[in-house]
């Protein structure tokens, strides 16, 4: 049988822990997870993808069979190329919904043979989100539980320098 690969797009600036945990429960489910970090020229943001590609890659060392890359133009291009027909995103809230399910129709509606597999972070994680990860660590407060170690020393390391990527 062919292994089953999903891919897990997103801005991941920086991961959170309710990236990781979508990610652990991915695995429960397919084969392979490659992450797939969106590079969007017009949104530079706090890393810039590649130190978010090496972020992942060091908290998630112990994982072989998950895969961290880099992607630009098409969601749906990419998936194709990489030979997968399922994508990951995460759920919190109600807020997600409305975002989630347009973009998982436009992907279908692009790519009818590609899926969109949405997986209900733990509660812990309803509230937590990159942008007010960067927004408290940028006004001195701790994210520690929130985000792996190796993030929060890299936004510790960040913190006073203005968002320029
Ligand atoms: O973590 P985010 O920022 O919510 O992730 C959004 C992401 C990267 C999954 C989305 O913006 C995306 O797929 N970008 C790639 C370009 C693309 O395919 N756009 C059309 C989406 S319907």
């Amino acid at each position: 049988m062919m292994p089953r690969v999903a891919i897990y797009p997103g801005s991941f600036d920086p991961v959170t822990n309710g990236h990781l945990d979508v990610i652990t429960r991915a695995l429960s489910i397919v084969d392979r997870v490659i992450v797939a970090i969106a590079f969007n020229v017009n949104k530079q943001g706090l890393f810039p993808p590649e130190r978010r590609a090496a972020l992942l890659r060091e908290v998630l060392a112990g994982e072989p069979r998950v895969e961290v890359e880099t992607f630009s133009g098409l969601l749906v291009d990419y998936v194709t190329h990489r030979q997968a027909s399922t994508i990951i995103r995460g759920l919190r809230a109600v807020a997600d919904f409305e975002y989630e399910f347009q973009m998982a129709l436009m992907n279908r509606r692009l790519a009818p043979a590609v899926d969109t597999l949405f997986l209900m972070t733990d509660e812990r994680f309803f509230y937590v989100s990159s942008s007010l990860v960067r927004e408290i660590s940028a006004l001195g407060g701790d994210v520690g539980q929130f985000v792996p170690p190796p993030v929060q020393r890299a936004l510790e390391a960040r913190r006073g320098v203005s968002p320029s990527g």
